[in-house]
């Protein structure tokens, strides 16, 4: 039969690295299918002709990581620009800088807090609700921060996010909101943080810059009138890492996963900078998106490449997946947890099939998480199902 050594069931950051693993290590060939019309999954952009801004068309991708190995092993693809993330929020009328910290309390309290002054002020608003056991994620943030932040910063974005009123969410929700007692409000505290020099798509096709791997877009693994389709391929017992969504592959047999989704609304304006930030969050409830993206922002080395007098926003509306919609978040209920327990189950007894990345094993990681668990997962499960044949 033609098949190739390796068959990889999408194009996103666990795919890749697979492929490019599989290739480096062992000389195999690696065919890998996507269903979409392009490779590297939620991480990929394309460039907007009219701004010359990159958009991340899944939602804004920032690299960060404190993992020496994964640090090492991107930069073997790409370089990095050294773009340093922070984001800013608008509420009630002014724009605060996050995530909360000695800038934004001052500001928000018109005051001049020292750092002790400042942390005794919220350990005294957070002791509102002392004694009693967070019921809701609403008490939960106020017992974290005090009512004041956390009803201007928290609180609305918050029920955007879970179109729900977070009186009626778990508490669990939120474990910890940080406050900063200094003004550093640089987003990422990892070693390592930059965005790709030549974007995004130049870094994932250099991973894969070899004869022995070929893609196939447009290709879905359950569409049996191609050749790399999911009975086709057990039925030959031909190795597959499959990164789509786990209850999808038993075809929900058990139930479903839930998810968050977000839609992206692109509004475009005839100025050159609109934000004067790449994301600005909005807290409160009269603006129904959880926050906006700037791409040009992203990038301002590229200025020289980029339309001085045009730029292009994306709004963010957060909401429940249905089925069909893209999943982004998973939402991991009690009965979500013990459901994806049965399917982990299935999915180790599948023959001569690995589950991997964000679907496959419903779990929300960053690019990073994603890379150092395809390094690992390519050492511990797939060269010993490669070298078995
Ligand atoms: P990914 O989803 O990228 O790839 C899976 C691929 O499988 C997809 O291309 C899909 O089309 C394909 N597929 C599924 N079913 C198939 C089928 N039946 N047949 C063929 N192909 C199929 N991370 C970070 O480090 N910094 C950040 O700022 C962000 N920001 C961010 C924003 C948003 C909104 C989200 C949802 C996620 C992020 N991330 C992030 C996380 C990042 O997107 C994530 O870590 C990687 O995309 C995960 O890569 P995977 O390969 O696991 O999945």
């Amino acid at each position: 039969n033609e098949y190739p050594d390796l068959v990889i069931v999408g194009a996103g950051l666990f795919g890749l690295t697979v492929a490019q693993q599989a290739v480096e290590k062992l000389g195999v060939n690696v065919r890998i299918i996507d269903v979409r019309d392009h490779i590297g999954g939620n991480a990929y952009s394309y460039m907007d002709p009219e701004t010359g801004a990159e958009i991340h068309k899944y939602g804004a991708h920032l690299f960060h990581t404190s993992n020496k190995r994964v640090w090492d092993y991107v930069n073997r693809f790409t370089s990095f620009t050294d773009y340093v993330h922070r984001v800013y929020a608008t509420h009630d009328g002014e724009v605060y800088p996050l995530p909360i910290n000695l800038g934004t309390v001052n500001q928000f309290f018109r005051a001049h807090y020292t750092p002790a002054e400042a942390k005794a002020l919220i350990e005294e608003q957070a002791g509102e609700l002392a004694g009693t056991d967070p019921a809701n994620l609403n008490d939960q943030g106020i017992s974290l921060i005090g009512r004041p932040l956390y009803e201007a910063f928290i609180k609305n974005y918050t029920a955007k996010q879970w179109q729900t009123d977070p009186s009626e969410l778990p508490a669990s929700i939120i474990k910890r909101l940080p406050v900063r007692f200094n003004y550093n409000n640089r987003y990422f505290k990892d070693t390592w943080e930059g965005l790709p020099v030549d974007g995004y798509t130049a870094w994932f096709e250099k991973m894969i810059d070899d004869p022995r791997i070929e893609v196939s877009l447009n290709t879905d693994f359950f569409d049996e009138s191609q050749p790399y389709n999911k009975r086709a391929l057990l039925e030959a017992g031909v190795p597959v890492v499959y990164t789509g969504p786990v209850d999808r592959y038993f075809d929900y047999d058990l139930g479903e996963l839930k998810w968050r989704t977000v839609d992206f609304k692109e509004v475009r304006y005839d100025e050159g900078d609109h934000f004067g930030c790449p994301v600005m969050n909005f807290s409160d409830a009269d603006v129904p998106y959880t926050r906006a993206i700037e791409f040009k922002n992203f990038n301002p080395e590229r200025a020289d490449q980029q339309n001085p007098d045009k730029t292009v926003v994306w709004e963010e509306y957060s909401r429940f997946a249905d089925r069909d919609d893209e999943p982004y978040y998973p939402i991991n209920t009690e009965a979500d947890k013990a459901l994806y327990a049965q399917y982990k189950q299935k999915a180790a007894e599948e023959p001569n099939v690995v589950f991997g990345g964000r679907l496959g094993t419903y779990a929300y990681y960053d690019m990073h998480n994603v890379i150092d668990q395809a390094l690992t997962a390519y050492e511990e499960q797939i060269e010993p199902m490669l070298k078995k044949d």
